[in-house]
């Protein structure tokens, strides 16, 4: 079995693990001589569903049953289950209720993937209440009018807030401090089940390869080269990288913002 230094000898929970970029993840990092805990909904090491509170503790329950970790993954994600309730509250109960586990690493890193769907109008009044850690009001909110958010709807507002905090925390010595380095990846439109409804349709695929196009890679990306990205923000050669949302869209966020950061 190949083997790399940066991964050799760790242990990575990855949520998410039984399918598309989270399966690609997993397999990458045991290639290179890393051990994987996987968590899905079916077909994984450890089975809970995140959308719900009593899921999210089965998770962190279950995974400190395993004893040490160098690596938490929150990828799972996607429209299967409530769209706050997986893309924000899921990913930031495993991020939170890992890390006291994942500082004892000699080198700890975490990652969660997001969305290029982040960069779209949102509602801030849900935004401010995932951030509030309110999950209540911002699930009543998007019920009560569930096209708040616009076209990407409540997974492009949970991705926004989930982009929000780990901007927000990451630098805190809850985890910079304790030296874990925290980042996202926010992924453009990839080939998995999670983006059958726009690939599987010829006309929706147009229209969103014409708004969103992905000009290096090509549309859609492939699942392993968000991995390799997401791989090495997680590995312990990673040692000066926190608290950053890396686009893995072919440029297609550098098309539609340009230089707005740094005008
Ligand atoms: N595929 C894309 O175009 C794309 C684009 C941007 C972001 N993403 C994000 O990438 C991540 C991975 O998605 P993917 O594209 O590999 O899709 P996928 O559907 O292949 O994989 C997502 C996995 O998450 C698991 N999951 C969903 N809800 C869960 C829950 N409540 N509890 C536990 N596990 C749950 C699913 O069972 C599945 O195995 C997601 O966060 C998704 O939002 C995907």
């Amino acid at each position: 079995m190949a083997s790399h230094a940066g991964f050799a000898g760790r242990t990575y929970v990855i949520t998410g693990s039984a399918s598309g970029i989270g399966a690609a993840t997993a397999a990458l990092l045991r290639e290179r001589g890393a051990k994987v805990i996987g968590c899905d909904l079916v077909e994984a090491e450890i089975q809970a569903d995140l959308s719900s509170t009593a899921g999210r503790r089965s998770l962190i329950d279950q995974v400190e049953a395993y004893g040490s970790i160098d690596g938490v993954l929150a990828i799972a994600g996607g429209g299967k289950t409530g769209l706050l309730e997986t893309n924000y509250f899921g990913a930031v109960a495993t991020l939170t209720g890992l890390r006291p586990l994942l500082a004892r690493s000699p080198a700890p890193r975490a990652v969660a993937v997001s969305s290029t769907a982040s960069l779209a109008p949102t509602d801030e009044r849900i935004v401010q209440a995932c951030l509030d850690g309110d999950e209540a009001a911002a699930v009543a909110y998007l019920d009560a009018d569930p096209s708040a958010g616009g076209a990407t709807g409540g997974y492009g507002i949970a991705k926004r807030a989930l982009n929000r905090w780990v901007r927000r925390v990451a630098p805190t010595p809850e985890w910079a401090g304790s030296g874990i380095a925290l980042n996202i990846v926010a992924p453009g439109v990839v080939d998995t089940p999670a983006a059958a409804n726009i690939l599987n349709d010829n006309d929706i695929r147009a229209t969103v390869e014409a708004v969103a196009p992905q000009p290096f890679g090509g549309f859609p990306g492939k699942p392993e080269w968000v991995a390799e990205l997401i791989c090495w923000l997680a590995s312990a050669d990673n040692r000066f990288v926190t608290g950053q949302i890396i686009f893995a869209d072919g440029g297609s966020e550098a098309l539609a913002l340009g230089d707005i950061h740094w005008r």
